[in-house]
């Protein structure tokens, strides 16, 4: 068996497949970009999708990649296993209606077996098919030449690859036997062939046959273009070829637990035998070193991908994955925060094929140190929560479990320790059951997870051609030289909506974050048929979507106009985008990763990664920034050029744009703006006019999304309704103010409203008129509350001084008057509650139609509030309560 390391094993297998004619496609980040669906990007083929369901077509219909993924349903067995990793890394390669079945398998079985490739011993790897998958059971024993006990066939559960909606098919899994070493009890391939766990047969290559769609029913039918999806565990082929008992031992991973030995001063040690030879104490140690080796990975390639601790989705995975990682530290004894003294190791044994990590290094330490060292505070709370809790209650039950886990980040296994310890029983079942319950919770609330679109034959398929001239014009004389509706072609349609290109045209179809152009088809008869949408398919002709006003059909001669109002403020939104890009970076750093933009007629969205909200000073450096080159009048200049010229001389950003075409776009404004893309965008930026940041907002998971609005017009438009906006916001609360000042007059509130009503309402203004008013109107809800209470003081003061009369134990007040409202009468209840036990305290205000019952507490068993207030005999009443206070209405 040769010896690789894992850069060597990464780097065979994409020499193997680009030698086999594929097309190397480079890792991508682990936040899935335009796919709302996922959570991350959870294997190789997750980058692919659009590809995959005939959105679009790939640079080459053969591609290989490795690419890093992350899986977040297991993290607490990460450690605990062998093999479970968060993240990891998935190798592939990708047929996208070429090659299939034969080629497939041919291909894997020459990487794995050929001395020039891997030269895995063929008598050591074993195969599992789909039961009803005969071509494939038949390639690989007829054609490879497998043995019938080197093959097993599997279920529909083993050997099926279903997401819900989407390309979907059998696949076939290649096992890698690590020998009976493995398998003390000699029961040898039945492990296999009954699917049962076990440490002898690794299965290293998944490749799926995707050749279904599934219709999000399960109803299949064949794929008009039928692809190959493969994954390989790039950890556990190195395994293999580095002879680890687990993914732990490979150079991957060893030289971080290396680095964690050292930190808690060699007081613990790994134990590479314990795997085979294995000794409680050392095992939990062993899961110590485990736990953070993967976990400290995964954070600093998330982190560098610009997810940032925080508390909800990716941002909360991170933050778990940091904390679980500083408690296992707590049990090698290591002291402070240490997580962030990891980093280089990881570094070191990643960089070669990810070498941005290496700059990325110092903004990773800073942001893990920071949020470990806040974690060791809560969790020296937690401790004292836990104690708390074990002295009160003399058991943890499920919830609080739950609790410790979920607030304050206690693993499971530390609140059992601990209260083992204080020999006190801890609900872990009903722990695991209400964890599993919030997953659950966690996995509806992204209902769509995994779901890909549904392949369309006639878009995979369509190659009429169809040119794009709206960089130029607006308008032109063209053909419709397609038509289809449900998938089926149209040749003439007659009032209804129906998918059309055109020779020629004018129209933007969505992308890039910009909206398509509507507008219209005008036939030769002078009828006008709108265009509704617009959108690219796969082999990029424009499709549009049209509301056949009349008839059309296939060849009519039309003349095709966007809205050119609507196109004129969307460009100068998107080069609004660019410019406001340009200003963020500028002034938060290049950490503010842009993940997302949008912008049309209206307005522009700008979406970033940052580990904090801006502030407001940051935003006014950015307005002034964007300013000042609005007024520079920077010429727009637009390049064609290949995509290493693009970064290399450009230093063109390539966010969303299509990189793997042989020549790329790249739209320029002087030096302070340079990206890769295809929209539409105006000659120079005095044409965009002006630019408001008109909010910021949290997305959560580290997510700012900045909007703005451009042009003179819209500005002022945005203005004019916020001051509206604040004006009759701080009007009424100057008319209530005004009414209540003699009452209770208050400074800080009269200073606020002379101080807004003092500032001119201009642009540079707005932020703060807007802050102002937002603490004023908190600031009033106090206020108002003081006045309230005092007000009711006022009403009930009269009414304190009645006395109970007595019955025996129990003293009454009953009080009949035209006065109080519900609030006063509440006030007046609680009052006399507070005076007096023993008391039962009936007050109605029969003008108002108001009754309230109110029972001291020490009463309250056997004289209920809520039934004095039902049996009332005076009059019928409806309402409720409980035992101390019942409340309604006289009816
Ligand atoms: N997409 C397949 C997997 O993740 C290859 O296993």
């Amino acid at each position: 068996m040769k010896k690789l390391s894992t850069n060597e094993i990464r780097r065979m297998w994409l020499d193997f497949f680009k030698a086999h004619d594929h097309y190397f496609l480079e890792p991508v980040s682990l936040v899935p970009v335009d796919d709302p669906s996922l959570l991350w990007i959870n294997s190789g083929v997750a980058t692919l999708k659009p590809y995959f369901d005939g959105r679009k077509n790939p640079p080459s219909p053969r591609l290989t990649n490795s690419q890093k993924s992350i899986r977040t349903n297991d993290i607490e067995n990460v450690g605990v296993t062998a093999r479970h990793q968060t993240m990891f890394e998935m190798l592939g390669n990708f047929s996208i209606g070429d090659y299939f079945k034969k080629e497939a398998i041919e291909m894997a079985w020459e990487l794995l077996t050929d001395q020039k490739w891997f030269g895995i011993d063929r008598n050591l790897l074993y195969i599992t098919v789909f039961e009803d998958d005969k071509d494939a059971y038949d390639i690989w024993t007829k054609e490879i030449g497998i043995a019938a006990d080197h093959i097993f066939k599997g279920t529909r559960e083993t050997n099926f690859w279903d997401v819900g909606q989407g390309p979907c098919g059998p696949n076939t899994e290649i096992f890698f036997d690590r020998g009976e070493k493995w398998d003390p009890q000699k029961i040898g391939p039945k492990l296999l062939k009954d699917d049962i766990e076990n440490d002898r047969y690794i299965e290293i290559w998944n490749i799926v046959f995707s050749q279904f769609n599934n219709d999000g029913k399960n109803n299949y039918s064949e794929l008009p273009r039928k692809n190959i999806d493969t994954g390989a565990g790039l950890e556990r082929i190195a395994s293999i070829f580095q002879d680890a008992p687990t993914n732990f031992e490979t150079d991957l991973f060893f030289p971080t637990i290396k680095k964690t030995e050292e930190l808690c001063q060699n007081k613990f040690k790994y134990s590479i035998e314990n795997y085979s030879q294995p000794n409680a104490e050392q095992t939990k140690i062993n899961t110590a070193f485990k736990v953070i080796a993967d976990h400290v990975r995964a954070v600093t390639f998330a982190i560098s991908d610009g997810v940032y601790p925080g508390n909800k989705d990716r941002g909360y995975i991170i933050r778990r994955l940091i904390r679980r990682s500083s408690v296992y530290g707590r049990k090698l004894d290591i002291q402070g925060a240490f997580l962030y003294k990891l980093v280089d190791a990881v570094i070191q044994a990643m960089s070669e094929f990810y070498p941005y990590i290496v700059d990325k290094a110092n903004m990773v330490k800073e942001i893990i140190e920071i949020e470990e060292n806040r974690f060791l505070k809560t969790l020296s709370k937690g401790y004292e929560h836990l104690e708390n809790i074990i002295s009160k209650e003399k058991k943890v039950t499920a919830k609080n479990a739950l609790l410790l886990f979920e607030s304050f980040g206690f693993p499971i296994e530390l609140t059992s320790e601990i209260a083992f310890e204080n020999n006190v029983k801890v609900d872990v079942d009903g722990f695991v059951k209400l964890l599993e319950e919030t997953k659950e919770l966690a996995r509806s609330s992204r209902k769509d997870d995994k779901a890909w679109n549904k392949q369309s034959a006639i878009l995979t398929k369509l190659q009429v051609p169809s040119e794009f001239v709206g960089y130029e014009t607006e308008k032109c004389e063209t053909k419709v030289n397609f038509m289809f509706i449900d998938d089926l072609e149209a040749k003439k349609v007659t009032n209804q909506v129906v998918f059309v290109t055109l020779a020629q045209t004018p129209f933007y179809a969505e992308k890039g974050g910009q909206a398509a152009d509507t507008g219209v088809l005008i036939d030769s008869t002078g009828n006008h048929h709108p265009v509704i949408d617009v959108q690219q398919g796969p082999n990029k002709q424009h499709i549009h979507k049209v509301q056949v006003n009349g008839t059309l059909s296939c060849g009519d001669q039309v003349v095709a106009q966007i809205d050119e109002e609507k196109r004129y403020y969307t460009m100068k939104n998107h080069s609004g985008t660019h410019i406001l890009q340009s200003g963020i970076r500028e002034v938060l750093g290049e950490s503010a990763l842009q993940c997302g933009s949008f912008n049309n007629e209206d307005e522009l969205r700008i979406d970033i990664t940052f580990n904090r909200m801006p502030t407001h000073e940051e935003i006014h450096q950015i307005h002034d920034s964007v300013e000042k080159h609005i007024q520079q009048a920077i010429p727009r200049e637009i390049i064609y050029c290949s995509l290493d010229e693009a970064i290399n001389k450009h230093n063109a950003l390539a966010l969303f744009a299509e990189k793997y075409d042989a020549e790329v776009r790249v739209v320029k404004f002087g030096t302070y703006s340079c990206e890769l893309c295809g929209g539409t965008h105006v000659a120079n930026t005095k044409d965009i006019e002006d630019l408001l940041v008109t909010d910021v907002e949290s997305k959560g998971s580290g997510i700012y999304r900045f909007h703005a609005v451009t042009s003179h017009k819209e500005v002022e438009a945005y203005l004019s309704t916020q001051f509206n906006k604040q004006h009759h916001e701080i009007k009424s609360i100057v008319e209530k103010y005004d009414s209540f000042k003699e009452l209770k007059p208050n400074i800080v509130i009269a200073d606020k409203i002379s101080k807004i009503q003092n500032l001119p309402l201009t642009k540079d203004n707005l932020a703060l008129i807007k802050v102002l008013v937002n603490e004023l109107k908190n600031d009033f809800k106090l206020y108002q509350k003081e006045v309230d209470d005092q007000l009711i003081e006022q009403k009930i003061a009269n009414f304190k001084t009645i006395k109970p009369v007595s019955f025996g134990d129990i003293q009454e007040i009953d009080l009949n008057t035209g006065e109080l409202e519900m609030k006063e009468i509440k006030a007046l209840i609680d009052f006399y509650q507070n005076q007096y036990d023993s008391l039962i305290v009936r007050i109605a205000n029969p003008s108002a139609k108001l009754y309230a019952v109110g029972v001291s507490p020490n009463i309250a068993e056997q004289h209920k509030a809520i039934d004095i207030f039902k049996n009332t005999k005076e009059f019928s009443v409806k309402g409720g309560g409980n035992n101390t206070f019942a409340q309604g209405k006289i009816v």
